[in-house]
């Protein structure tokens, strides 16, 4: 298809809370098409396999957000900002520069370290929970607190400042917020982290992140705190509604909730599934991309200078497995693109998947007769975030 259609981004209104947007299907259609976004800026959408790859590791496309396609209506963009140590809009050695010295923290071996931590965690809150007997909100009961208390331990930050790292992410993310107000809280913030540098620097620490950064790289302040605040962010936002959509969509899914509770201990490859699913079906345009060149993909020329997004609807596509449209937690992992894919992909990856894994087993391992208190389709759902999840969880057991 050369010729693209214009149609507007329909990022709200689900049929469904966890499927795709309305309309969303009907106008992608079999191939790339070009959308205005909500601020007015046309990107094409790429929705093949391949073709979100290609996007996502070709040279020729710059992580750039500068002008580009934005959910936010008013206002400046806040997560895409240029600004010193934001590594998710820099290229080649710039990008790698920031990424690669804090890449050894995140690794396999660091965050298998890190998981009887997080399985105490976790069985603190599943313990208070219990506690204070049912009904419970899983939001703030877990899917907040956990990934929280497991980013702060890594940055090596005091928890005490909890909530001010998850009203600085919900400002990042979201998607009316207004910059001076996510500038105060920054600043308010960077005030408790440069202090945390001061401590680290002293004790030459650098047995977490911010001792890593302040005693073993080149980082200066700026770029340190733009980081921090990053993981802190990211970490916050992300993991959290994931496990909550996890939990919703197995509530949906009793016999998939069953083939969990047989085998808990393949919680690892049921997460690879579950979010390869998950995000699939919510579907939507995300992740921007600027052709420097022009680039061919799927039969359209992306001329240089032009916006290409990807959907994750992509890992719904039966190139990549059999019956890709249905969830089923027997399928062994597939190559999915929950976590991106290139240069940029997720560097929380192997943190997410640890959080999750424990999250997943022990919830419902702990609670069997865990079940919705209304039905996943009256819930509140978060509309002001640009990363999209339940706003409450009310459960019974
Ligand atoms: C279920 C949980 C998560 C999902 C689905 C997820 C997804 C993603 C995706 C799709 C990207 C690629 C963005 C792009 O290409 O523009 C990304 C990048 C990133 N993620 Fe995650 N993420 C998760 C958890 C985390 C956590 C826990 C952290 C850190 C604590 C984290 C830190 C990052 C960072 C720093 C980047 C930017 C990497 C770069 O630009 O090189 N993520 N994530």
């Amino acid at each position: 298809m050369t010729e693209a259609a214009v149609c507007p981004v329909p990022h709200e209104n689900r049929a469904h809370p966890l499927g795709a947007p309305a309309g969303f299907e009907e106008a992608i259609g079999n191939g790339p098409v070009k959308m205005i976004w909500p601020n007015g800026v046309e990107a094409w959408v790429i929705s093949s396999y391949t073709g979100v790859r290609q996007v996502l590791s070709d040279q020729r496309f710059s992580a750039t957000r500068e002008g580009g396609p934005e959910m936010r209506t008013v206002g400046e963009p806040i997560l895409g900002r240029p600004q010193p140590g934001n590594m998710n809009v820099l290229d080649g050695d710039e990008h790698l520069r920031l990424r690669r010295p804090l890449s050894r923290a995140f690794m396999v071996k660091k965050m298998n370290e890190m998981r009887p931590r997080i399985q105490q965690i976790v069985d603190d809150h599943l313990d208070a929970m219990e506690r204070r007997g049912a009904p419970a909100d899983l939001v703030p009961a877990l899917c907040l607190p956990v990934p929280s208390l497991v980013i702060a331990e890594l940055l090596g930050v005091s928890p005490e400042h909890q909530e001010l790292f998850q009203s600085t992410a919900r400002e990042m993310f979201g998607k009316n917020g207004s910059k001076e107000v996510y500038d105060a809280k920054a600043a308010e913030l960077g005030e408790v982290l440069v202090k945390v540098a001061a401590e680290k620097k002293a004790l030459g620490t650098t047995d977490d992140m911010i001792g890593l950064m302040v005693n073993e790289t080149d980082f200066d302040m700026e770029e340190m705190l733009m980081l921090a605040i990053g993981l802190l962010a990211a970490g916050h936002e992300t993991t959290s509604n994931f496990f909550g959509l996890f939990a919703l969509t197995l509530f949906e899914r009793p016999d998939q909730l069953e083939i969990l509770q047989r085998d808990p201990s393949r919680a690892d490859v049921m997460v690879e599934e579950l979010l390869r699913y998950t995000i699939g079906r919510l579907g939507g345009a995300g992740l921007a991309r600027k052709a420097v060149e022009d680039v061919e993909i799927d039969g359209v020329t992306i001329k240089a200078g032009e916006w290409a997004t990807v959907t994750f609807r992509a890992n719904l596509e039966e190139t990549l497995c059999p019956n890709a449209g249905e969830l089923d937690l027997e399928r062994k992992a597939v190559s999915h693109l929950g976590f991106g894919f290139g240069p940029h992909q997720c560097l929380g990856a192997n943190l997410a998947r640890a959080e999750l894994q424990i999250l997943l087993r022990s919830l419902f391992t702990r609670f069997p007769n865990l079940r919705p208190a209304i039905p996943v389709t009256e819930m509140d759902f978060r509309e002001d975030s640009i990363t999209y999840g339940a706003a409450a969880i009310p459960v019974v057991w």
